[in-house]
């Protein structure tokens, strides 16, 4: 700050009253009580005192002459000491009272600061408060609803794991024949296979929780096509014992810029929930093209299609539509949370759906094109 632009105020040394029109002209504050003064020139009571003593003055001197005939030097004598005795206290008194009243006007002004601050301060700390609390009834609700998943997920395919591997521990499962008891293990395999992937999903959702993924650094070139087509003939075995025919339209060579772990882990969670969310003797069709500078990857199904109600909160964490609890009472709700989280970390990538309940489902991702 240049110390130009610092303004003296009253109260403060070198203070000059620029409403004064006497300060004003001869830059100067006469008495020791201007310091404090904001007053006009005609407010001034000093100048009141003047103007007043002077028409005294005159007034004794021509009544003493009108009366006296003359006027003698002890009366001029008189007169001037009382105008410059009463003159003197009275600077003096007025000083005081303008000095005080400066004093409690500063205070009035100090007090009416610090009570602005005081209630910009609450006023702080309250959104503060609310912020902080907003934030814990949030924690407090997605760790009700991690204890959910926890509780059913998790400890559904563990007592499936133990119940079969007591079976073994026991015996009973001798008198079974091979191929049962290969059932058996092929179940535990599987409920082994699906609790990998709920903690999986668990952990990636508590790490996108704390922090947003970042790929920056892990953007490569990604042939898009020939990786759709190969995760298309995964799940085509697996929508084929489900009795779901898949329809294939791929675009060749479509090359992104993406991250393969990351749009293999999205994809396949996408084409897992069509196949998931699909009757038998239904149809999934999956599109892959190019449009202008993007991909456009389309994964449509003739499911049991979202409710308009619980569509705008799909995405979020741990949400379910009503149909598909109904449907299949496990899944953790993660799956779309990560998918949309891997996609719009990508270089303008974009995921949304359309979808009719009893209809089917369409979700269609965009990423950039390399
Ligand atoms: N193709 C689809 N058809 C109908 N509903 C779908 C489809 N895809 C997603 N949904 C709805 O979105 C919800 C969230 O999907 P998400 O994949 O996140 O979880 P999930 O499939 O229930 O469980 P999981 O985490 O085990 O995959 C589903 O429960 C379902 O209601
Ligand atoms: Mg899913």
């Amino acid at each position: 700050m240049k110390k130009s632009d610092i303004k003296i105020q009253a109260g403060d040394a070198g203070y000059l009253n620029r409403n004064c029109w006497l300060v004003n002209n001869l830059n100067y504050s006469p008495y020791k009580r201007c310091l404090f003064c904001k007053f006009r020139f005609r407010n001034c009571l000093f100048l009141h005192y003047q103007l007043i003593s002077i028409f005294l003055i005159v007034f004794f001197l021509a009544l003493f002459l009108l009366i006296e005939g003359t006027v003698s030097k002890l009366v001029i004598i008189t007169i001037f000491t009382l105008v410059i005795v009463y003159g003197y206290f009275f600077n003096k008194s007025t000083g005081k009272i303008i000095e005080a009243n400066f004093a409690q006007a500063k205070a009035a002004e100090a007090l009416e600061k610090l009570t602005e601050n005081l209630e910009e301060k609450v006023e702080e700390q309250t959104k503060a408060i609310v912020e902080k609390n907003t934030r814990l009834e949030r924690l407090l609700k997605v760790k009700s609803e991690f204890l959910d998943i926890a509780s059913h997920q998790l400890r559904t395919p563990v007592s499936v794991i133990c119940g079969i591997l007591d079976m073994f521990k026991s015996g009973s499962m001798d008198s079974l024949p091979k191929e049962k008891q290969m059932k058996f293990i092929e179940n535990a395999f599987l409920k082994g296979r699906k609790l990998n992937a709920v903690i999986d999903d668990i952990l990636d959702a508590s790490d996108l929780d704390e922090k947003q993924l970042d790929l920056k650094n892990s953007l490569a070139e990604l042939d898009f096509s020939a990786l759709i087509k190969e995760l298309v003939s995964y799940c085509t075995m697996e929508a084929e014992n489900k009795k779901i025919s898949i329809k294939a339209n791929i675009e060749d060579n479509i090359k992104i810029k993406g991250d393969k772990k990351y749009i293999e882990q999205a994809v396949c969670n996408l084409l897992d929930n069509a196949i998931k969310y699909t009757p038998a003797e239904k149809n999934i069709e999956i599109k892959l093209k190019k449009e202008g500078n993007k991909a456009i990857l389309t994964i449509k199904d003739e499911g049991i299609g979202i409710p308009k109600n619980e569509q705008p909160s799909l995405f979020r964490k741990f949400s379910r539509a009503t149909n598909a609890k109904e449907m299949h009472t496990d899944g953790s709700g993660l799956g779309l949370f990560i998918v949309k989280n891997i996609i719009n970390a990508h270089p303008e990538g974009k995921i949304w759906f359309e979808s009719e309940e009893d209809k089917g489902t369409t979700f269609y991702i965009q990423l950039l094109i390399a």
